[in-house]
């Protein structure tokens, strides 16, 4: 079957037309994958950095979707999308025509759902969903400011803080990625302005960020979700002290008890468009095009990989 193999943590994924058809063994469930996303904890686990990874060679992507092929707990041709049960992570991923998944990692998704969607929302939706809800606690009239706001997790985070009533301010590096944040809201790019703003939605990381601290009012909030342009941070205690902005971390592998129990609500909100997630779609063969894009900042949004046409 066609598929991606990494052969070892530090090389990039190469296409294959040779990858075995896997058996699905006890618990586990045959999956025909329409689709495969690919994001940053992919890159991660296939660098070699990340602290787990599959036996090599493996098959890369932890979240796809597809239809059952066989299983004791499904019903064959249901639209399921696939996530957790270590794929990616401790086992091969979902990025070939055919993967063999614990249980565990199968959710039904409703029928007429866009495969392609149903593969790559549950990460960025969620996170974000946790990250303006929950972190930031976002209410009503705030100032948000939200940083990667073109990206997957950013984009969302915007959605959502304006649906909850805030007054949202929209960060890009670059002018060319203002055209791809959603909904009118108020963009600026390169460097923060001084703001105040009530919450800060990090998603970059990187040398700007202490500026964007500095541009939360004391007593607000910084949620610190991902760092793309870097992962290092300086922090002066005393004036942070004196500036007194609370920090705080998403953690999603922590809360993905929390994480599933929102997906199927956020799952159907995309799909009816309610909410809305870009995807930078690819066929299986562009994949190293799809990892490199990804990988540069030039993903025009969830990067996602058709393996095979969905019937
Ligand atoms: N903490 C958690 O549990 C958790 C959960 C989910 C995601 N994350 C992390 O959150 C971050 C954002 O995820 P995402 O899916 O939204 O990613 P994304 O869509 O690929 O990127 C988000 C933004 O980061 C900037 N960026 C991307 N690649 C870059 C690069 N190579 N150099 C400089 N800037 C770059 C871009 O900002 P511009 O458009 O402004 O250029 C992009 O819009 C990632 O680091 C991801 O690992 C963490």
């Amino acid at each position: 079957m066609r598929g991606l193999r990494i052969e070892k943590p530090g090389r990039p994924p190469e296409v294959a037309a040779d990858l075995p058809v896997p058996a699905a063994g006890s618990g586990e469930t045959l999956v025909r994958v329409a689709a495969a996303a690919l994001g940053h904890l992919d890159r991660s686990v296939a660098s070699g950095t990340f602290p787990r990874n599959p036996p090599p060679p493996y098959v890369p992507c932890g979240d796809g979707a597809g239809r059952v092929e066989e299983s004791e707990r499904f019903p064959r041709g249901a639209l399921v999308w696939l996530r957790g049960g270590g794929l990616g992570v401790t086992r091969d991923g979902v990025a070939a025509e055919y993967a063999a998944v614990p249980d565990e990692a199968v959710h039904l998704a409703p029928e007429g759902v866009d495969p392609m969607l149903a593969s790559c929302f549950f990460s960025p939706a969620t996170s974000a969903w946790i990250s303006v809800h929950e972190l930031a606690a976002v209410r009503d009239g705030q100032r948000v400011l939200v940083t990667g706001a073109a990206g997957a997790v950013g984009s969302l985070a915007v959605q959502l803080a304006s649906l909850a009533g805030a007054d949202v301010t929209a960060l890009v590096s670059r002018e060319e990625r203002a055209a791809l944040v959603p909904g009118g809201v108020r963009t600026i790019v390169g460097t923060v302005d001084a703001g105040p703003y009530d919450a800060l939605i990090e998603t970059v990381g990187g040398p700007g960020l202490p500026a964007r601290l500095d541009a939360v009012t004391p007593g607000g909030v910084a949620v610190i979700v991902g760092y793309t342009a870097g992962a290092r941070l300086e922090l002066d205690l005393p004036s942070r002290c004196a500036h007194d902005v609370d920090l705080r971390f998403l953690n999603m592998i922590r809360r993905a008890p929390q994480a599933f129990a929102l997906a199927d609500d956020l799952l159907v909100r995309l799909s009816e468009g309610e909410l809305i997630l870009r995807t930078d779609r690819y066929d299986l063969a562009e994949a190293p095009a799809a990892w490199q894009a990804l990988t540069d900042g030039r993903a025009r949004g969830r990067v996602v990989l058709e393996v095979s046409v969905d019937r």
